[in-house]
């Protein structure tokens, strides 16, 4: 599903955990409602519902979790016959995030309120919009391929 086209709450995407989110790979699914609750504090941070003083810890820890789930994610694919095509955007798609997110956290380490609201907005939209479309091919792909 297209960033654009996501249903949103105000700016950002609705972050509850439902169905909607599920792959039907059960150890991609609880890494993934992890990541959705981290969202959810970024999201409180962003509109203000939260302290910004909170940001850093969030950031760094989204970042942490996020490089962990994306090495299980390149895992599952280098140990299925996975299309190329798939494994090649997938992980370029991966490593464009950690890019942006590894900015952010730069950002809030040397001042919390100088994160932009755009990019906190892009981090959150993002990872949605990966999850219900990019991950849900991959276990689309995962099912049907024989291990290497
Ligand atoms: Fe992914």
């Amino acid at each position: 599903m297209p960033v654009e086209k996501l249903p949103t709450d105000g700016d950002w995407p609705s972050l509850r955990w439902d169905t909607r989110f599920a792959t039907g790979h059960p150890g991609i699914d609880t890494e993934h409602q992890r990541l959705v609750r981290l969202l959810e504090k970024l999201c409180e941070i962003e509109r203000g519902t939260a302290a910004i003083e909170r940001l850093p810890r969030v950031l760094v820890e989204l970042q942490r979790y996020t490089r962990y789930h994306f090495a299980h994610e390149a895992q599952l694919m280098a140990e299925h016959a996975i299309p190329a095509a798939h494994v090649q955007s997938h992980l370029a798609a991966h490593a464009l995030f950690i890019d942006h997110l590894a900015e952010a956290t730069r950002q809030s380490a040397r001042d919390a309120h100088a994160v932009s609201g755009d990019l906190l907005r892009f981090l959150g939209r993002w990872l949605v919009a990966h999850i219900l479309d990019t991950d849900r091919a991959l276990v689309r792909e995962l099912r049907h391929a024989r291990k290497r």
